[in-house]
């Protein structure tokens, strides 16, 4: 089994972004994410509908990180704290040696490359540091700018799973793409 060791929290700087552990003082800037319906329209959760459930998600996020279930990175422009985005890794399956991960961006900095260079990173310390074997992502199928991102990164799509989400009264399709260690660039 894989020893997964993720203390002290791992802050990581890319060329023009730092993803850093979030905390109370970013709870505006996640609601203001999360509450978003055009950010939200292909992740299919609920909209979060205050400043308190800001709160509560990032102390949730805290202690899968604690609990070595998942670690979420704020991302923010270097130099400012300013969270413009949120990048994860979720299910950290340590017997299976792998992880899924998840991404959003605030729109108005959608199409500059921050994903890509945030992604770049997150998955050079999954299998590098974290020495996973593989890494998935779960897409709605619709979810083109997602599906473009992970296509880019070599993800290969392995499973496409008939209305198996359930959300707001409907069932939706759910995709898996993967990319295994072997395949990372
Ligand atoms: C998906 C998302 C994170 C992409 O972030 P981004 O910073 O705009 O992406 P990047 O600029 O780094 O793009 C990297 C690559 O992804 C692909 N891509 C990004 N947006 C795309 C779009 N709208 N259509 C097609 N391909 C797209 C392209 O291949 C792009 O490379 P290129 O610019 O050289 O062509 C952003 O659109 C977002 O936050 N969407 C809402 C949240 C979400 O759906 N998250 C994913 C849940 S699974």
């Amino acid at each position: 089994m894989l020893s997964i060791q993720l203390q002290p929290f791992p802050e990581l700087n890319t060329e023009r972004l730092t993803l850093k552990q979030l905390h109370n003082d970013h709870s505006n800037d996640i609601y203001i994410l999360r509450s978003d319906q055009y950010i939200m329209k292909y992740i299919n959760i609920p909209l979060i509908q205050s400043i308190e459930e800001a709160e509560s998600l990032i102390e949730k996020l805290n202690n899968q990180w604690r609990n070595k279930e998942g670690i979420t990175w704020g991302i923010s422009n270097k130099g400012e704290d300013k969270i413009i985005g949120t990048i994860l890794f979720k299910h950290i399956d340590a017997v299976n040696h792998r992880a899924e991960v998840g991404y959003l961006l605030s729109a108005a900095y959608w199409r500059k490359g921050i994903i890509q260079e945030a992604l770049t990173t997150v998955l050079q310390y999954g299998f590098n540091t974290l020495n996973l074997h593989s890494i998935e992502a779960i897409v709605n199928p619709e979810n083109i700018a997602s599906i473009g991102v992970l296509e880019k990164n070599n993800f290969i799509k392995e499973a496409h799973f008939k209305e198996n989400f359930y959300s707001e009264g409907d069932f939706l399709d759910s995709a898996v793409y993967s990319l295994l260690k072997s395949n990372f660039k």
